[in-house]
């Protein structure tokens, strides 16, 4: 349906050169104006999955910045499939919201307590029963055909590193929300994965990493949540802002930004010489609502 490759590219930072640790970044940020991060990677195999159930469109989950929503009712707009979003809260009017809207995309706001049942096994009942020709995608468009459809980013990888004068690499490190991407690359092989946790302890996150997995694979969760989600302090503000400057690359604090300042925390650990993969997991649409950060 949609087959950009998402360029590997050096991450230009003096704190890596002074360690001799040489990092990559797989811009999925670029794949795509809107539809981009690994939003489309989790999403592809859930259309794959639409298109042959013969439903006329999804209906998934999310809060009022949510990447995952934004991604799919992008995609809607654009592959012409309808789309609902069951949102967290109560109704407000946030950059994504608007954007939600103009994509076209039903919304309903379920309130907190109604978004907490959104695990509870009879929950998507009342809405399938409402909407029965739409697909229920769990939230942040996860669950096993999510992590296979993020994969395919290590053939991505792989077939980029010649370009860069790599005949290999020694570990993937990117943003966990749910974990489901992080499931994808460790099932997908080729090397360890490192998971900066957005997301804190205590949210069942290493537990469906482990239900998609097993107990086998080849990671580690590094807690990279500064105490809660969507949290923001002043060093994660100064540091991104430095690191984009820098690099060039464009952050937002939430999980790219997290996840490269929680490298830089564990640097220690790799020795001069070691090839790192960073995954840009996109997300910055998110950013225009968050201040500092314009
Ligand atoms: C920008 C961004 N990066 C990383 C993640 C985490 O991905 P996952 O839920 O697959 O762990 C998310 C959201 O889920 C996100 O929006």
């Amino acid at each position: 349906m949609f087959t950009a490759v998402p360029p590997l590219q050096p991450l230009a930072l003096g704190w890596l050169s002074a360690a001799c640790v040489q990092v990559a970044v797989l811009r999925l940020d670029l794949i795509d104006p809107l539809i981009s991060g690994n939003k489309w990677y989790k999403l592809s195999e859930h259309l794959h999955h639409m298109e042959a159930l013969g439903a006329s469109g999804v209906m998934s989950l999310g809060g009022a910045h949510s990447n995952h929503l934004h991604a799919l009712a992008a995609a809607g707009h654009r592959l012409g499939f309808e789309t609902v979003g069951l949102l967290r809260g109560h109704p407000q009017v946030t950059p994504t919201v608007t954007d939600l809207q103009a994509f076209g995309m039903a919304l309903h706001w379920l309130g907190y307590g109604g978004y907490r049942q959104r695990h509870d096994p009879g929950f998507w009942a009342p809405w399938q029963a409402r909407y029965p020709h739409l697909l229920a995608v769990p939230e942040g468009g996860g669950a096993e055909a999510g992590a296979r459809g993020c994969q395919v980013l290590l053939d991505l990888v792989r077939g980029q590193l010649p370009a860069l004068g790599w005949d290999g690499f020694d570990g993937w490190w990117l943003a966990v929300g749910t974990g489901t991407t992080l499931a994808g690359l460790v099932l997908a092989g080729g090397a360890p994965v490192y998971g900066a946790m957005a997301v804190p302890e205590g949210h069942g996150v290493a537990e469906n990493i482990s239900a998609l997995v097993g107990k086998a694979g080849d990671y580690e969760l590094v807690d990279a949540s500064r105490g809660g989600f969507a949290r923001v302090d002043d060093e994660l503000l100064e540091f991104m802002l430095a690191a984009e400057a820098e690099s060039g690359v464009p952050l937002e604090p939430l999980y790219t930004g997290k996840a490269l300042l929680t490298l830089r925390h564990n640097l220690h650990r790799f020795a001069p010489g070691t090839r790192l993969v960073f995954v840009h997991t996109g997300g910055l649409q998110g950013r225009r609502a968050m201040p500092g950060c314009r």
